[in-house]
């Protein structure tokens, strides 16, 4: 196949998630205007000449660290300040965020007094250590156990390691040449009175122009562009717009025939329309020929991406039955259910077909015959 978007990489260094590539940040841009519940960014990172090469569709994992005041709280709170290779150790290896069932174990063990009776209590009970561990992290729980002390050594034995996290890619390879965008939720709530951030959204968030990142692209299996002159149907609420922008920007890069029919939800239309100057200028040029927003808190009703779905079923259907591809990226646990849901009802209402019938089109004719039918949600 010659289309770029799915044609085979060219052989170079391979970088993965053991051996990452040290790219440079280039912009770090909030997208919700002032006013907004939600801290979303628009993160471009550098990969320049030699760095990981991508397709529309892939994903870039991003290796972590912890926040500088977070390992020095940490460190304070054992007396091991001062040791800089544990201290090196700590802010890049070991998850600091979410306390572990056993670290809190090993606290329970070396405290004393009260605070060691209440922490064996919860050790020995797994409910309620379950709900220890939710909403505290490794601050939180010496906070509980005041003048424990370990061993520099066994640090790394009690804390879970870092892993990796994967961004959905937000560009076309050729759209910037040697860059990837990245369209990050920053993650940010207050337990036990003290703000914390995700790891590695939090991490991204307090990038500034020319740190280093070290990343990795993981490739996708099946997240592909569609040949050029077949339509596609995208629905991206929230970061799920993220491989949709990347998709949008390659078919006018390149001059795709298919039509693009994107949906779009976040809260409100005011402070969270991501991206929205650059798809209000695609659908102006034509290059987007339908946009659907739910802003779903304008109105006391919720309105969700598959409220317009259903609301546009018929022509929705029009273009499942002449060939669009499906897309869906975003939140697995609700929204992406609820949009299989809304496609069943549609297939069945607007196809003609009875629920058995529906469900055979899209869970086997679409989703797995045709490969029509394509999923990235987390
Ligand atoms: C294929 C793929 C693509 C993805 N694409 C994107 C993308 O494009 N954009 C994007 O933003 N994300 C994306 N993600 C999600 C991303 O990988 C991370 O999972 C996300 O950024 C959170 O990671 P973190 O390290 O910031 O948070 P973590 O440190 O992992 O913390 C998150 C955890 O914090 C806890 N938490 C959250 N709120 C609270 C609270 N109020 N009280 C107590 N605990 C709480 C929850 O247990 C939650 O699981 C993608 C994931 C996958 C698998
Ligand atoms: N801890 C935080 O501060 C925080 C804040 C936001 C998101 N998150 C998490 O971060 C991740 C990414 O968030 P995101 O910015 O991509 O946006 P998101 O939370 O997925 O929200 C995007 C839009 O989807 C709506 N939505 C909620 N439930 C839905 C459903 N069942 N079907 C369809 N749409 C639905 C939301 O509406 P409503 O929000 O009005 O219901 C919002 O308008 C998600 O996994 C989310 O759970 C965390």
């Amino acid at each position: 196949m010659s289309d770029p978007a799915i044609a085979a990489k060219p052989a170079g260094p391979v970088y993965n998630r053991n051996q990452p590539y040290t790219a440079k940040l280039k912009e770090n841009r909030q997208l919700n205007q002032k006013g907004s519940s939600k801290d979303t960014r628009h993160i471009s990172i550098e990969l320049g000449g030699s760095g990981p090469t991508y397709v529309c569709g892939d994903s870039l994992g991003v290796v972590p660290r912890n926040p500088d005041p977070l390992v020095q709280e940490f460190l304070e709170k054992l007396g091991l300040v001062g040791n800089d290779g544990l201290k090196e150790t700590v802010a890049s290896t070991l998850i600091l965020n979410r306390a572990g069932k056993k670290f809190v174990k090993a606290v329970a063990d070396k405290a004393s007094g009260p605070s060691r009776d209440k922490l064996q209590a919860i050790s020995a009970d797994e409910k309620r250590l379950e709900e220890y561990v939710f909403d505290r992290d490794v601050v939180d729980v010496l906070s509980d156990a005041p003048g424990v002390k370990f061993d520099p050594a066994e640090i790394p034995t009690l804390l879970n390691k870092i892993a990796p996290r994967l961004y959905s890619i937000a560009s076309s390879p050729d759209y910037e040449e040697g860059h990837v965008h990245l369209t990050v939720a920053v993650v940010q709530y207050t337990t036990h009175g003290r703000a914390k951030q995700g790891l590695a959204s939090g991490y991204l968030a307090r990038l500034a122009a020319r740190d280093s990142v070290p990343v990795y692209v993981q490739p996708t299996r099946h997240f592909h562009l569609p040949p050029p002159d077949r339509d596609i149907i995208m629905v991206g609420p929230g970061t799920g717009i993220a491989p949709f922008r990347a998709f949008l920007q390659h078919r006018h890069r390149h001059g795709h025939s298919g039509r693009n029919w994107l949906f779009f939800g976040d809260q409100h239309a005011a402070t969270d329309f991501l991206y929205g100057d650059e798809f209000s200028g695609y659908q102006k040029s034509g290059r987007l020929h339908k946009l659907s927003t739910a802003f779903s808190r304008d109105q006391a009703d919720k309105i969700y991406v598959q409220h317009r779905m259903q609301e546009a079923g018929a022509e929705l259907w029009q273009w499942l039955d002449q060939g669009a591809y499906f897309y869906v990226c975003g939140d697995a646990k609700r929204m992406a259910k609820d949009v299989h849901q809304a496609l069943l009802d549609i297939v069945a209402r607007h196809g003609g077909k009875t629920p058995e019938q529906a469900e055979e089109y899209v869970s086997v004719t679409l989703a797995k015959t045709e490969k029509r039918y394509l999923k990235d949600v987390y």
